[in-house]
Parts: structure tokens; sequence; C-alpha cells
């Protein structure tokens, strides 16, 4: 399982630890960046991410800025992207089994490092429950 990752400056940090975390877990990780501290613009980031998505290169990804707004409203123009935003374990769990996302955001500036690496790994360890949120997900213009 490929894992895509990037993150803006907000984000830079828990970025740094969660890809030490899905290494640990067995997870192959392609980090897209940013590496640096130094204020930037989070569609430098997201874009390499929905690109590699779009091609298959990734299987799944994990992007975080400060709020998760500009990289999930980024991710969402690729075609082959599902991003959702998740702030507790409760709405990590249901980003899967109800939206089936293919990209996790997260809000760095508004939860802890643990639970970052909580709802990480229960969006990874979920499945899409499918039936009537499937149905939801044809639903939406792609
Ligand atoms: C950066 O200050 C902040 O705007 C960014 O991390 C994010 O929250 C944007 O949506």
């Amino acid at each position: 399982m490929k894992i895509g990752i990037c993150s803006d400056h907000a984000g830079v940090e828990y970025k740094s630890k969660l890809i030490s975390y899905l290494l640990r877990k067995g997870y192959e990780v392609v980090n897209f960046g940013t590496d640096s501290t130094e204020r930037c613009d989070y569609p430098d980031f997201a874009n390499p991410l929905g690109c590699s998505l779009e091609k298959g290169e990734c299987d799944l990804g994990i992007a975080i800025c400060g709020t998760g707004n500009g990289m999930a409203i980024t991710l969402n123009h690729y075609k082959s992207v599902h991003a959702g935003l998740a702030w507790n374990t409760k709405v990590g769990s249901y980003v899967k089994t109800h939206n089936n996302a293919n990209v996790l955001v997260l809000p760095a500036r508004f939860i802890s490092y643990t639970m970052a690496v909580n709802i990480v790994r229960i969006w990874l360890t979920s499945e899409f429950a499918g039936g009537r949120h499937q149905r939801r997900l044809d639903k939406i213009p792609r």
C-alpha cells in the first residue's frame, strides 16, 4: 500500500511524525513536501499529490494544512480524489465508511498530534460500507 502525503508549513511537523508512524506500520510513503516551516502555498503540495493519485501512482493520500480546507478544496478538483476532512476519530471512521475518502485531510492547527495519528489509524483500518453510501457518492458530479 503506497500512501502519498503532503502539507503546507502549518502541517509540516505532523507530516514528518506521520511519515515515521506510517513507515513503522509497514506502509510505503511518498512525501510531496513541504519539508520546511517557511510560509508556503498549499496548492503547490496538494497538486503533486492529486496528480499522483490521478495517475494511480499512489493508492491513498494524506494532506495536512492549518484548517484542512485549503488542501481539501484543492484535492477535490482531481477526478479520482475524494478528499475528506476529519477532526476526531469518529469523523475519521465515517470519512472512510460513509464517504470512501481516498484522501484524508487533517487540520493541524485544530487537533493534537495524538488525535491526528489516531484519526489516521482509524481511517486506514476502516472499510467503506457501500449500500446507501455508494448511492450518495454516485450522485456527486465528477
Ligand atoms: C496557512 O496560514 C493556512 O491558511 C493554511 O494552512 C490552511 O489553513 C488553508 O486552508
